[in-house]
């Protein structure tokens, strides 16, 4: 009880940590704008990507993106939009532009700024490297009548994918954190057949979209599982927790007492680029929406038809997606898929990316060499 609990209080503190955004620099939108794909089928490889899917076009949404700038201005570089189904999703590109893709996916709450420590690493190594806010985060749109799920989610990353590919066979190296782990999950599985994922990393992968799956809480737990999606995060109470939760200092506290060990990299930044987002119109509705919503796929069912390449680095810290215990522990993960190689770094939690980028970033680069172009 004291466990679901304490995880079902810790993970909202993730939703509030959206990112510094980027939204609001109406030239980069205006210059970088591509547009959807037309006619790719990325999951079975077959079609082709135009090369007008790619020329930089003006955006009819770019008006509808004239967002008031707030006080606390997060830094406010490296932003692009990508139009998908009538929304405008943000991302960030480096490196050459003709490196080997890499896209990189934020968890709960984050955003293409909790990348801060790695995306210059991969693009200066080469890479051309990606990183995108999920809709509902970041700098992307926070439709409130959005069905927010993981399946959305994966829909949104096989257009991405799609688009930014210089050709339809180019293969792809995925990584995500927490949710963004789950998610890579399900975009190497379903690109399986077309062999355009050539490696996954995972950062401490969750298990779930934050709420539990009804058959994993036990009978007795159940009416805890109903007040909290019924009433905490219901459309009554839930405003009110969401604006308590979203605070500085509270989001500071969590972080350092559940997200980081190093509290060190608890910083200004992380901060803002956590919490900027949570100001837009549609995050209390989002993160809301996120915790009621439906799990999607657990690693248990995905892992066993993925013969891809995957490193699982795992902070060993971690009470959210915790190493060893829990519904879907790290240690886990290897026995269910015979290609998967897990890291374990100690005194780390649930962000080792951002936690400590050094390594992590030294085990990736040397993961990707090991992989087929
Ligand atoms: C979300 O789901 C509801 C109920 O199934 C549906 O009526 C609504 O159109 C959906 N919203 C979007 C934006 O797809
Ligand atoms: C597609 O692009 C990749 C990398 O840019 C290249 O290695 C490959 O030869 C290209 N394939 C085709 C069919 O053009």
């Amino acid at each position: 009880m004291k466990c679901v609990l304490l995880a079902a209080l810790a993970l909202p503190v993730l939703s509030f940590v959206p990112s510094p955004s980027v939204r609001y620099s109406r030239n980069a939108l205006k210059s970088n704008t591509r547009t959807p794909p037309a006619t790719l089928d990325i999951r079975s490889g077959t079609g082709a990507v135009g090369a007008s899917a790619r020329k930089p076009c003006a955006l009819a949404m770019t008006a509808a993106l004239e967002i008031p700038v707030t006080a606390r201005s997060p830094p406010q570089r490296y932003h692009n939009s990508f139009p998908w189904r009538g929304y405008s999703i943000n991302y960030r590109v480096e490196g050459p532009e003709d490196g080997p893709p890499v896209v990189l996916i934020h968890g709960f709450g984050a955003s293409v700024g909790h990348y801060r420590n790695n995306i210059p690493a991969l693009a200066q190594a080469g890479y051309r490297t990606y990183a995108i806010d999920l809709l509902g985060f970041g700098g992307s749109d926070k439709p409130k009548d959005a069905n927010y799920s993981m399946e959305l989610w994966l829909d949104l990353m096989l257009d991405f994918i799609e688009s930014m590919s210089r050709n339809a066979s180019e293969r792809w190296v995925v990584m995500g954190n927490s949710i963004g782990g789950l998610l890579t999950l399900m975009i190497t599985a379903a690109l399986q057949e077309s062999g355009r994922v050539r490696g996954s990393v995972l950062f401490n992968s969750a298990g779930g979209m934050v709420s539990f799956r009804r058959e994993e809480v036990p009978w007795f737990l159940f009416p805890v599982w109903w007040f909290f999606n019924n009433v905490i995060f219901g459309d009554f109470y839930g405003p009110q927790f969401f604006k308590n939760f979203k605070t500085r200092a509270n989001v500071e506290q969590i972080l350092k007492q559940q997200v980081y060990v190093r509290k060190e990299v608890v910083d200004a930044e992380l901060l803002d680029i956590l919490l900027a987002p949570s100001d837009d119109d549609g995050a209390c509705e989002v993160f809301l929406k996120v915790f009621r919503g439906p799990p999607g796929p657990s690693p248990e069912e995905l892992l066993p038809n993925i013969k891809t390449k995957i490193l699982a680095i795992w902070g060993d810290s971690d009470p959210w997606t915790p190493l060893a215990t829990g519904l879907h522990p790290g240690i886990k993960f290897s026995e269910y898929c015979s290609s998967l190689q897990l890291l374990v770094l100690p005194k780390t939690a649930h962000c080792p990316h951002d936690e400590r980028p050094e390594e992590c970033n030294a085990a990736v680069l040397k993961f990707m060499d090991g992989l087929e172009q």
